[in-house]
């Protein structure tokens, strides 16, 4: 996507050809600046202080980080070392493990000499592959925003609410949840795009407004709460959201919150779709709410804000009653019931084990 008229994706090999540059998005909104990741630990720590987040952009950089520990040492050793160390920055997105497991699967076979090439190769591929996927996943979900866009009068936009941040900057570009926005809205569809804020971190008000502002997009950004009221008064058409982690039989992890707005959606009437990219789903698992790992961050994000003042500076306050406890667990587990439809560069599937299987016969795993 462009920022300021410049094409940009979320990682790339920087000019010197081994290098890795990022967007760094714990500066969003004040600051868009980029970042160099120079070795694998660099790239370990992009993932674990969120510098790089969103699933399938932790994977990207998982699979750069791999490439980086190449460059230095192409070792069996340095390999496993690097692939464990990459592994343990985040528990729940499984695109992760996904982008580990093809790279390590990928670089055991072939002599240490040619690792370093084919691992930045193996990068690359990794986030060509997660365009296209999202230009699919795009494609798919304007069909779904064209056929509500026929019920509405002329001029009148398709009203979508989404959590967290699904957008180009959560990927490498275009995102799973924002691509059928995006290409809604460059079509000639008019949409308006409800925002939720998604606190402990504000990913919607920080990176989703922010992306969407930049494309021209209207949208409107709002408190997590207030999602299921706009619902009962007829303003929300359909929800889409991203997943960190998808299971075999269609149960969704994704940003903490996910859960409620869906319910809100059942409750309704309203379609919640869920954009869903392959290496987003775990064939291991078939119980989301019990077997999914779900990441407990800091205290600190929820007992804090970090935020512009009027005077400019980028300050960071308390909001919490002094000695309280607090607890922030990053995610939750939509389960497959509530789920209108997956819609994955596949087309749009039903969430239920049949329908991911038939759809990716090449990912099931056989019975044990
Ligand atoms: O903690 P984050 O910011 O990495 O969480 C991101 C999300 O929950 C996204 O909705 C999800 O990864 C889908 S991104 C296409």
């Amino acid at each position: 996507m462009k920022v300021n008229g410049e094409k940009y994706r979320t990682i790339w090999v920087a000019e010197d050809g081994e290098n890795v540059e990022i967007i760094d998005q714990t500066k969003f909104p004040y600051v868009f600046e980029t970042t160099l990741l120079r070795t694998m630990e660099d790239a370990a720590h992009a993932i674990r202080v969120m510098q790089v987040r969103g699933a399938p952009l932790i994977g990207a950089t998982a699979a750069y980080g791999v490439a980086l520990a190449m460059r230095e040492n192409p070792s069996d050793d340095a390999l496993d070392a690097a692939c464990l160390a990459l592994l343990q920055t985040r528990p729940t997105a499984v695109n992760l493990r996904w982008a580990l497991d093809l790279a390590r699967r990928t670089l055991i076979q072939i002599p240490p000499e040619s690792r370093k090439e084919t691992a930045y190769k193996l990068a690359s591929d990794v986030c060509d592959e997660d365009i296209a996927i999202n230009m699919a996943i795009g494609m798919h979900g304007m069909d779904l925003i064209t056929e509500i866009a026929k019920t509405k009068a002329p001029g009148e936009p398709v009203n979508i609410l989404t959590h967290c941040n699904a957008g180009w900057l959560a990927t490498v570009d275009w995102g799973t949840a924002t691509a059928p926005i995006y290409m809604s809205h460059d079509s000639g569809i008019p949409v308006h795009v409800w925002v939720d804020e998604t606190r402990p971190r504000n990913q919607g008000a920080f990176l989703t407004a922010w992306e969407l502002g930049h494309h021209g997009v209207p949208h409107t950004v709002i408190v997590d709460n207030a999602g299921g009221h706009l619902m009962q008064h007829g303003q929300v058409d359909m929800v889409i959201v991203g997943t960190d982690r998808t299971t075999a039989s269609g149960d969704v992890c994704n940003k903490i919150g996910t859960y409620l707005k869906a319910l809100a959606a059942k409750d309704n009437g309203v379609p919640f779709y869920v954009a869903l990219p392959s290496p987003t789903i775990d064939f291991t698992l078939s119980d989301g709410v019990r077997e999914i790992p779900i990441e407990e961050r800091s205290a600190a994000e929820v007992n804090r804000m970090t935020g512009r003042s009027e005077s400019g500076a980028i300050e960071t306050i308390e909001i919490v009653a002094e000695g309280s406890d607090v607890a922030n667990p990053a995610f939750d587990v939509t389960p497959a019931r509530l789920v209108t439809g997956l819609i994955t560069e596949r087309g749009v599937l039903e969430a239920s084990r049949q329908a991911i299987a038939t759809a990716f016969p090449e990912r099931v795993r056989p019975a044990a």
